[in-house]
């Protein structure tokens, strides 16, 4: 590992790999992100950029360092993935592992929000952000010819993924169980099953550099 190869399995292809959580801001100093260290998108880059592709890594504020040998490019918010995404296409695969808050502020003030004295809280408004996946999967022209998600579940992970996969209309679904005692997130193992056209999988539980390259192997597979 290390240098890209321009060998490999996967050699020709481009793939752009979705990382880490977004920050949306609530004021110039405030924000309100998740607990996705972005490990198990940087692995999928590592492993994917191991087998010959050409990676575009496109990663939020991620507490984890980019890989070495992939197009890094750096966006906070959402939207910005969004659009980065959008310019990025088009591409082979496309694997959404980002952590996307579903949510931003809509009233996110332009200066710092100042305690007035009295005690009078704030009121923060939502507006939902797009679904970056679901865009792409439901493109028609220039759709990459294989699409995989990811899904954070914390109960019945594995029909909220099979439901999840029939709504965003993605080739693949990796559905992970983040709840607090699995240690899942921000941790360094990950225990997922892959939903397909063909069902379900139940993977053991691995190190994530392990569950990225299984998964990389698989993609290749599928390009061929
Ligand atoms: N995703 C995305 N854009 C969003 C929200 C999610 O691209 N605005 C992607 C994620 O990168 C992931 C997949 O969609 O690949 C599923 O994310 P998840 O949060 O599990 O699903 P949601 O559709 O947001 O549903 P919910 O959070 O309500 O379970
Ligand atoms: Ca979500």
């Amino acid at each position: 590992v290390g240098a890209a190869l321009t060998e490999g399995p996967l050699k020709g292809r481009h793939v752009l790999v979705t990382s880490g959580p977004t920050h949306e801001p609530i004021d110039p100093v405030r924000y309100i992100a998740n607990r996705s260290s972005g490990a198990q998108g940087t692995a999928i880059a590592a492993a994917l950029r191991d087998l010959g592709a050409r990676v575009t890594f496109v990663t939020g504020p991620a507490s984890v360092p980019p890989p070495g040998g992939v197009t890094v490019v750096r966006v906070e918010t959402a939207q910005e993935m969004a659009g980065v995404v959008k310019a990025t296409l088009p591409v082979d695969a496309a694997v959404f592992a980002a952590a996307v808050a579903d949510w931003r502020v809509a009233n996110a003030a332009g200066q710092k929000m100042k305690k007035d004295g009295t005690g009078t809280l704030p009121m923060l408004e939502f507006a939902e952000n797009p679904d970056i996946l679901a865009g792409v999967a439901q493109m028609g022209a220039g759709r990459p010819r294989l699409v995989v998600g990811f899904a954070a579940e914390t109960e019945t992970v594995e029909a909220h993924a099979t439901a999840k996969r029939a709504r965003k209309g993605c080739d693949w679904i990796v559905a992970n169980d983040v709840s607090p005692g699995t240690g899942i997130m921000g941790g360094s193992e990950n225990a997922v099953v892959l939903i397909t056209a063909d069902g379900a999988e139940v993977w053991p539980r691995m190190a994530k550099p392990e569950v990225a390259r299984r998964l990389a192997a698989r993609i290749a597979a599928a390009l061929a």
